[in-house]
């Protein structure tokens, strides 16, 4: 059965793992907060990217580990850095307005139902259902048979047929205005004063803090071409239509590494990392029959991308995309656009001389894997999220040990007084290594549910038996197998599991 995304929500909230923003107030379009449990799932997935990045990066080709490094930079940056970037210039949507009901929509995320024989075509976001088109057609008094139209997105369509579409939410051809450019930015000003020369933006991506640090990195450090240089952090984009729950956010984090190399090299190294992240991706749980590999299409490249040999993207089959897939990362070859453009407005030379090609002088291209961590958090959530209805939770998340934000809990099986210094004594040494839950109120029922629910792979109950002779019932969330292992065993049992 389909999961419905509805229930992911629901459970994300009622578990402690994501709140809607300002959620006492009504919300905020875009913008969500991180619970008690969504934090260190969060964390989980943040350090394990850095570890794979900065820590222990993988082999090279020639089987000597990569070079990079960690920074974090501001999140505002002088204003001139995206002006080289392009981003004032060019990091805009083009949206069109409905004159009627005053709703924006993203030109590109429409799609119209064209027809030689219809002198109206009816609009629809590029995520309806076929039922809600047919029922739409019917409203209007129109053939309901879809095959008697064809489905194209409204970039495609010229101006002059703007006058016989009708809206998503209208019922009259003509509403929609022509496409204007729509910048993501947000704005603020930096000093008391609110003028134009004060303007700063909050950065549309981390990749640039790293484009500014790179000739700090290289005077600093001991790193030589090729390297890479890692940053996670918040994002911003005033997104027209924050949708599918944390998907689309105008806040979110991102996990971004530039990779600095030799031109002629360049396009090896694209590959090497979409391998590479292929990996990262399923070693943190992501099903490979979920996960897909695609080049993008030419029309729908970034401004810098379109300079160098494209984009490949990582994409997951989220609910609310299935059958089809949804962007997690994506791995851009940015050729060396980001570094000439900043050698140019600045007047600072961010050529390298490389003293392993005969002291050759070149300005580096960048490979570019950037993930989205709030994304990749969804992805964990939605991959983990298990319906069983033979156990009293109906539901269980089944995230790998090394991701799950409680890798155990302590349950005495009574708040009684012989099993609860027990369970505290355990909990106190287990507390040291891992992060565990001590939970000693309700019936042990209700208490493996919630475990279940929240994605604890392990329980570890104590009971009558343990005075006796000092061993614990250890549950398995999965399968929910019971074993009976030593106290003194637990911690051995525990770090051998978060190892997988
Ligand atoms: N520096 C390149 C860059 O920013 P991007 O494809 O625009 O590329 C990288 O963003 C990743 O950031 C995406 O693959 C996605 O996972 C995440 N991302 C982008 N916009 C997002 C948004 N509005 N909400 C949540 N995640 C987003």
């Amino acid at each position: 059965m389909p999961v419905d995304m509805k229930d992911i929500v629901a459970l994300c909230k009622r578990r402690g793992f994501i709140f809607p923003a300002s959620d006492i107030y009504g919300g905020l379009n875009g913008f969500w907060d991180f619970g008690p449990l969504g934090v260190e799932l969060k964390n989980n997935l943040r350090d394990r990217w850095w570890k794979a990045m900065v820590i222990t990066p993988p082999l090279g080709p020639d089987g000597a580990p990569v070079d990079i490094v960690g920074i974090d930079s501001a999140i505002i940056q002088n204003p001139k850095t995206w002006v080289a970037s392009g981003h004032v210039g060019g990091f805009s949507d083009p949206m069109v307005d409905c004159k009627e009901t005053k709703k924006r929509y993203r030109q590109d995320h429409l799609i119209v139902l064209t027809s030689e024989k219809a002198d109206r075509w009816p609009a629809f976001h590029e995520e309806s259902e076929n039922a809600d088109m047919e029922k739409k057609l019917k409203k209007l008094g129109m053939p309901s048979d879809l095959s008697l139209f064809e489905k194209i997105n409204l970039t495609k369509l010229p101006i002059e047929d703007y006058a016989k579409i009708i809206g998503p939410d209208t019922k009259e051809p003509g509403t929609l205005t022509e496409p204007k450019e729509f910048n993501l930015m947000f704005e603020t000003h930096a000093g008391p004063i609110q003028s134009e020369e004060n303007k700063v933006y909050l950065r549309p991506e981390t990749a640039q803090g790293i484009f500014l640090n790179y000739k700090n990195v290289l005077d600093s450090t001991r790193v030589k071409m090729p390297f890479g240089i890692a940053q996670i952090g918040k994002a911003y984009r005033n997104e027209v239509n924050p949708r599918n729950f944390i998907f689309r956010s105008r806040e979110f984090e991102q996990m971004e590494m530039e990779w600095f190399c030799h031109p002629d090299e360049a396009k090896m190294w694209q590959e090497f990392w979409f391998e590479e992240r292929t990996k990262f991706w399923k070693s943190v749980g992501l099903g490979s029959d979920n996960l897909a590999m695609r080049p993008h299409d030419s029309d729908e490249l970034a401004h810098y991308a379109k300079q160098g040999l494209g984009t490949s993207d990582i994409e997951y089959k989220f609910p609310f995309t299935a059958p089809g897939y949804g962007e997690l990362e994506g791995i851009a070859h940015r050729c060396d656009f980001d570094l000439k453009s900043h050698q140019e407005h600045s007047g600072v030379k961010m050529e390298y001389l490389d003293p392993a090609r005969d002291n050759e002088r070149y300005i580096p291209h960048v490979i570019e894997p950037a993930a989205g961590l709030t994304r990749g958090v969804l992805a964990l959530i939605c991959e983990a999220y298990t319906v069983d209805e033979s156990r009293p939770s109906g539901v269980y998340l089944n995230f790998t040990p090394a991701m799950a934000p409680k890798k155990a809990a302590i349950l005495p099986l009574t708040a009684k007084e012989e099993h609860v210094p027990i369970a505290q004594k355990l909990y106190l040494e287990l507390r040291e290594e891992f992060p565990v839950d001590l939970d000693i109120k309700q019936n042990i029922g209700k208490r493996y549910a919630r475990q279940d629910e929240i994605g604890t792979p392990y329980c570890f109950t104590i009971d009558n038996d343990t005075i006796e002779d000092q061993t614990v019932t250890v549950r398995e969330r999965n399968t929910m197998a019971q074993e009976r292992i030593h106290l003194d065993k637990v911690s051995n049992y525990l770090r051998e599991k978060m190892k997988g």
